[in-house]
């Protein structure tokens, strides 16, 4: 098949300032060039994860994910391992397009909410999900939820948690707690880059008396993947 031939940067940096002003483009300079440089990365590119994933957010990153034949492949894995607990209701923080939750969809039929901080995220999950009945999509932080406690009978989190720093993570582990029912799930990587922070999720369910209902690597991904996907049962202390 033939490939495509990637237009050099500055002709990139150009268009990307045409269509969607400087800041767009300067976050693209900044994410292609900086790789040798985790901690300026991190430092110039990361200091407002929210205006990060509303700058990479919509179509970028939906092209870039669905070009991944794995994220399709983990994304199905997890809706089936949901699938198994029966859940009644779902709430996902951070759905990003709604891969997640499209994929759980095609297992259950139970209302669903997908929540995001990034604008960008939510207009194409509005796209993505079109059509789908029972499903609503909000904008707001997963560090403090708009609903009550108890409001769903499953909480997930997919790749959202290792992409805040310590104190936004600790608030969004607590307010996933207090909005479940039965189970909360996360699919969270463990490993350290500019913009992840590697947590072992398991781990705080463990220490704050928690059981769980499963915990282990992500069996569609090579074994060197820092994957885990884990199942908390909130109300079993
Ligand atoms: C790597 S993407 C994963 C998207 C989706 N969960 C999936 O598995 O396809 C991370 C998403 O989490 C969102 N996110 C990160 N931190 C968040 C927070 N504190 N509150 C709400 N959304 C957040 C980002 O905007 C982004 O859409």
């Amino acid at each position: 098949m033939e490939r495509s031939v990637p237009l050099p940067l500055p002709v990139r940096a150009w268009s990307a300032w045409k269509n969607r002003g400087p800041r767009y483009a300067w976050h693209k300079v900044l994410r292609r060039t900086l790789g040798r440089w985790p901690d300026w990365k991190r430092r110039l590119l990361y200091a407002d994860p929210r205006e990060y994933w509303t700058l990479r957010g919509g179509q970028d990153y939906f092209r870039e994910q669905e070009d991944h034949p794995t994220r399709t492949g983990r994304s199905e894995w997890i809706a089936d391992r949901i699938a198994t607990y029966r859940p009644t209701s779902i709430l996902e923080i951070g759905c990003g397009y709604g891969k997640q939750l499209r994929a759980i969809r095609q297992r259950l039929d139970v209302p669903m909410v997908g929540l995001d901080f990034s604008p960008t995220q939510l207009g194409q999950a509005r796209v993505y999900l079109g059509g789908l009945d029972r499903v609503d999509l909000a904008l707001g932080t997963g560090a403090r939820l708009p609903f009550a406690d108890q409001s769903f009978d499953l909480v997930l989190t997919s790749a959202v948690i290792l992409h805040n720093p310590p104190p936004i993570a600790e608030q969004i582990r607590r307010e996933v707690m207090r909005v479940s029912r039965r189970f909360a799930a996360h699919n969270e990587d463990t490993d350290l880059s500019y913009n992840r922070y590697g947590y072992d999720t398991a781990a705080w369910y463990r220490a704050a008396g928690i059981e769980l209902a499963e915990c282990g690597p992500i069996p569609t991904e090579p074994d060197s993947a820092p994957t885990q996907f884990c199942v908390a049962e909130p109300c079993r202390r």
